[in-house]
């Protein structure tokens, strides 16, 4: 399977902007793409200003149902895990697998962006089967996503090394939303961030809305033939 795993150093970091803006901006150059994201929490809540649910944005810029970006959807705003417990549902790990392998197209014609859940570390299953898992299960290249600011050498450097140990191969990271006019640290974040880990640090600014061409541009920024490649 070709593609990248978008995962982030936390939850509300922007990893549905990234993988939305990657999707998108794939989609704009002709290559087939398909998304992904193993589930979908918070439903309850309305969605906040013009973004939609994370499932129905990257299907608006993938060109795909809701339903077949996300097998699992649930309405409270909980880890996965929980979310299905309190449905009654369980999350299965092989039907993950088959919705990622899905969305992907049946001969892999499709390259995957995946968004995963939370951090690298949050449970899917009961049986603590977690987001790192299905990275490996996929075997997609990560994508770090980060915060600019105090604090993201450390979470970001705990992700890469999370993901590391377990064999997994890291591409790149995107620190976001990056400012216009970035601070002396935010600066010093990014290339301290590269020297300790090897791995390459993007930025990507505020997106102005959540259109489809507007993420297509703002993904047209990030470097994913080079972590496609
Ligand atoms: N480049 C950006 N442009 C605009 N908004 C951004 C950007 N980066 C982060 N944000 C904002 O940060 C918040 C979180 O973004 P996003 O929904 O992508 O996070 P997430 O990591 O996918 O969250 P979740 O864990 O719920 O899936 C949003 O309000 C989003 O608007
Ligand atoms: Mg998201």
């Amino acid at each position: 399977m070709r593609g990248l795993f978008v995962t982030g150093t936390d939850t509300e970091i922007g990893k549905t902007v990234v993988a939305a803006a990657l999707t998108a901006a794939l989609a704009a150059d002709g290559v087939a793409v398909g998304a992904f994201k193993p589930a979908v929490t918070g439903l309850d809540e309305e969605p906040d200003g013009d973004k939609p649910h994370d499932h129905e944005l990257l299907a608006a810029c993938a060109g795909m149902a809701p339903e077949d970006v996300a097998p699992y959807r649930f309405g409270p705003a909980v880890s996965p895990h929980l979310a299905a417990e309190l449905a009654g549902e369980v999350i299965d790990a092989a039907t993950l697998v088959a919705a990622a392998r899905a969305a992907a197209g049946e001969r892999g014609e499709r390259v995957l962006i995946a968004e995963g859940v939370g951090g690298l570390l949050v449970p899917l299953t009961l049986d603590g089967v977690l987001v790192r898992d299905l990275v490996v299960a996929l075997g997609l290249p990560l994508v770090v996503v980060a915060r600019p600011g105090l604090g993201t050498i450390n979470h970001t450097m705990l992700t890469i090394e999370a993901a590391r140990g377990a064999g997994i191969d890291v591409r790149g990271v995107v620190l976001t939303p990056w400012p216009q006019e970035p601070t002396d640290m935010q600066r010093s974040n990014a290339t301290t961030i590269e020297a300790l880990s090897g791995v390459g640090v993007s930025t990507l600014a505020r997106v102005p809305g959540f259109s489809v061409s507007e993420l297509a541009s703002a993904g047209a920024t990030l470097p994913y033939d080079h972590w496609l490649s």
